[in-house]
C-alpha cells in the first residue's frame, strides 16, 4: 500500500502579492516535498488557497477603495499565477471566501464550532471592546491608531506598536482614533465565544513532547517549533481565546443565540478549516463522493504535513490542533480513524531578509518597497535560478537573506559552472566521439566503481534529507555528488584516453553519462524545469523522477538527444538595478 499525505502550504492573504520571502518560507519546502513524496510512489494531496476572510482584507479594500470581494479575487488570481510561475502546483489553489468554495467553506467550519460548541469547549463571556459610535460598530485592534502606552510614538495600532514593536492591549492605548471614520471610540460591552484551551493544554504538552524525539513515525520536529508551542505551555500555560469577531466579513457564527448576531468565526478560526473544506472541494471535483475527504484527515494512515511560517507556529500547532482535539470522542492521541488527526508535523521557516548591492541587509518590507516580488521576478527569469537560491538560502533554522550579488554568483557558479556544465561537458563529449550514444561500460575498475557508489550513496542521503525535511542539506547532497562527478571527469581524463584508448574514454564518459542519469532524478524535486531538460537530453521515459530507479543503469547505445543549455548565465543588472 502507498504511503498516504495531505500536505498544505500557509493560506496567503488575499490582500497583497507574493514575494521572496513566502516563497522560502513555505511554499517552496512545501511544493519539494510533495515531488520527493510523488518519486517515491507516494499519494499525496496537496492543498493552498487564499485566506480572504478577517481584517487585513477589509482594511486593504478600504484604503484602495473597492470592495472585498473584488479585491480578494483579484489577489487570489495573481497569486495563483505567481505559483504556477514558480513551478508550485498545488491539487488546489482555493479561497476562503471565493465564490466557488465560500459554501463548502461555510458549511465545514460551521460544522467544526458547533461541535466544539456541543463538545462543551467553548466559554460564552462580555467583555469590553472599542466601539466606533458614527461608523456603528466594534473596531478591530487594528482599525485603531493612537500613542503607544510603552514608547510613545504617535502611530501605534491597537494590537501592535510598528515603533517599538511590543504588543498592544487596545484598551491601553492613547488618544485612540477610529480609522474607519476619524471618530474616538468608545469602550461597550460585547459577547464572544471562547476556546478553553486551558482545558486542552495538558493534553496538547503530552503530544508535542512525543515530537521531541526521532520516532518510527517521523522526524523529530524543528526547534523553533517546539519552543514557540511547547515551551509556551510549559512557561505559561494557555489562556482561553476568543474564536468569534463583531465582523460581518467572514463566516457566521452559526448559533441560534441573539447574542451571535453580526458576527464571524475569528479568522485563524476559520483559515486553518480551509485546509479541510478545500480537501473536500478538490474530492468533489474528482467526484469522490461527499465524505472522500475524511480519508485524508480522519484516517490514520494518512500523515497530515503543514508548512508555515514563523508568525505561524502558535496557530498551527496550539490553536489548530486544540481545535481538532475539542471535536474528539477519544482521548486517544495517537489517531482515532474517524476523527480529525493531530499534523504529524508542522515545518516552519523563519523569515527572510533582504539585502540589495551595496546596502545594508533589512528586513523584507511590503509598505517601505523593500521586496522582490514573483510577479517582477518572472517578467526576466525562469524560476529554477530562484528555487535553486531560495533552498540553498533557505531559512530553516534561523533568519538568513536574499542577497542580490549572492543570488546571481550562485547561479553562475554553482548552477551554471558546476550542475549545468558536468551535463554539458559529458553530453557534448558523447555527441563528438560517440555517435549521441552511451557508450559501452566496458571493464569498470575502481575508480569508476566509486564513482558508481557516491550516486547510490547520494541517492539515500538526498532521500533521507528529504524525508526529514532538511531540503537545504537534501539539496547540497546533490551538489556534492554534482561536484565528484566534475572531479572524476577531470581525474579520468577523457579528453586524453579518446586519444589512446577508446576504451577507457567510452568507460568515463558512460560513468559520467550514469552519474547525469541519477542526478536527474535527484535534482528533480528541487528543479522541476531543470529536471525535465536533463531527462530529455538522457531520453528517459516520463517516469524519470522515480525515486527507486535513480541508478537504474542507461544501457549502452541508447541514444541521446542533443545538450541543451541548463542554466543561463544571469547579470544582476537585468532585474535588480535600481532596487
Ligand atoms: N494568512 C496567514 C498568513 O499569511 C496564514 C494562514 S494559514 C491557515 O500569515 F492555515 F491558517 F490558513
Ligand atoms: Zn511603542
Amino acid at each position: 500500500m502507498a504511503r498516504r499525505f495531505l500536505v498544505t502550504a500557509a493560506l496567503p492573504y488575499s490582500n497583497g502579492r507574493l514575494h521572496v520571502g513566502h516563497i522560502a518560507g513555505a511554499y517552496l519546502p512545501a511544493d519539494t516535498y510533495v515531488r520527493y513524496l510523488r518519486a517515491t510512489g507516494a499519494d499525496v494531496r496537496f492543498i493552498c488557497g487564499s485566506d480572504d476572510n478577517g481584517v487585513a482584507a477589509l482594511k486593504t479594500a478600504r484604503e484602495q477603495n473597492r470592495s472585498v470581494e473584488e479585491l480578494t479575487a483579484y489577489y487570489n488570481e495573481c497569486q495563483r499565477r505567481d505559483f504556477a510561475g514558480l513551478g508550485i502546483h498545488f491539487d488546489i489553489y482555493g479561497g476562503t471566501h471565493q465564490p466557488a468554495y465560500v459554501r463548502i467553506h461555510e458549511k465545514v467550519s460551521q460544522d467544526f464550532f458547533l461541535r466544539i460548541h456541543a463538545k462543551g469547549f467553548f466559554t460564552k463571556r462580555t467583555t469590553r471592546q472599542l466601539y466606533d459610535p458614527e461608523a456603528n460598530q466594534f473596531l478591530p485592534d487594528r482599525f485603531v491608531r493612537g500613542k503607544c502606552p510603552h514608547c510613545g510614538s504617535e502611530r501605534a495600532f491597537g494590537d501592535q506598536c510598528e515603533e517599538c514593536g511590543r504588543a498592544i492591549d487596545p484598551q491601553t492605548l492613547l488618544n485612540p482614533v477610529s480609522l474607519m471614520s476619524g471618530a474616538t471610540p468608545q469602550l461597550r460591552e460585547t459577547v464572544h465565544w471562547y476556546l478553553r484551551l486551558d482545558r486542552l493544554q495538558s493534553k496538547l504538552a503530552q503530544w508535542l513532547s512525543s515530537k521531541k524525539d526521532v520516532t518510527a513515525a517521523g522526524a523529530a520536529w524543528r526547534a523553533t517549533v517546539l519552543n514557540q508551542s511547547l515551551g509556551r505551555i510549559e512557561a505559561e500555560g494557555l489562556p482561553e481565546r476568543a474564536m468569534t469577531r463583531d465582523l460581518t466579513w467572514g463566516v457566521p457564527v452559526p448559533l441560534d443565540d441573539p447574542d451571535a448576531k453580526g458576527k464571524s468565526l475569528y479568522v485563524w478560526f476559520d483559515a486553518p478549516i480551509g485546509y479541510v473544506s478545500f480537501t473536500a472541494a478538490l474530492c468533489e471535483r474528482r467526484r469522490e463522493g461527499p465524505n472522500a475527504y475524511e480519508s485524508w484527515w480522519r484516517d490514520p494512515d494518512c500523515k497530515v504535513v503543514h508548512f508555515i511560517g514563523e508568525d505561524n507556529i502558535v496557530f498551527h500547532a496550539i490553536t489548530w490542533p486544540a481545535m481538532m482535539l475539542a471535536t474528539h470522542d477519544s482521548d486517544d492521541l495517537q489517531g482515532v480513524r474517524g476523527e480529525y488527526q493531530l499534523p504529524h508535523n508542522v515545518v516552519a521557516n523563519s523569515f527572510l531578509n533582504i539585502k540589495f548591492p551595496g546596502q545594508e541587509e533589512q528586513k523584507i518590507s511590503k509598505s517601505r518597497g523593500l521586496a522582490v516580488w514573483i510577479e517582477d521576478y518572472l517578467k526576466t527569469f525562469e524560476p529554477d535560478p530562484l528555487r535553486y537560491y531560495l533552498t540553498a538560502i533557505a531559512p530553516e533554522n534561523a533568519r538568513t537573506a536574499f542577497d542580490i550579488d549572492d543570488f546571481i554568483a550562485r547561479n553562475n557558479g554553482e548552477l551554471l559552472n558546476a550542475f549545468g556544465n558536468f551535463f554539458n561537458r559529458t553530453i557534448t563529449f558523447a555527441h563528438k566521439y560517440f555517435e549521441g550514444k552511451v557508450p559501452a561500460a566496458g571493464k569498470r575498475d575502481k575508480q569508476d566503481e566509486e564513482q558508481l557508489q557516491r550516486c547510490r550513496e547520494a541517492v539515500v542521503k538526498t532521500g533521507g534529507e528529504l524525508e526529514a525535511c532538511r531540503f537545504k542539506a537534501g539539496l547540497s547532497e546533490v551538489m556534492a555528488l554534482t561536484r565528484a562527478g566534475n572531479l572524476y571527469f577531470d581525474a579520468t581524463k577523457p579528453f586524453m584516453s579518446r586519444k589512446t584508448d577508446m576504451e577507457a574514454c567510452g568507460r568515463a564518459i558512460n560513468v559520467c553519462l550514469q552519474t547525469c542519469r541519477t542526478l536527474t532524478t535527484l535534482i528533480s524535486p528541487f528543479l522541476p524545469a531543470t529536471g525535465e531538460n536533463c531527462a530529455a537530453m538522457l531520453r528517459l521515459g516520463a517516469d524519470y523522477p522515480k525515486w527507486s530507479a535513480a541508478t537504474d543503469e542507461l544501457p549502452s547505445g541508447q541514444p541521446l538527444a542533443e545538450a541543451v543549455i541548463l542554466v543561463k548565465k544571469l547579470d544582476a543588472k537585468e532585474l535588480f538595478s535600481e532596487a
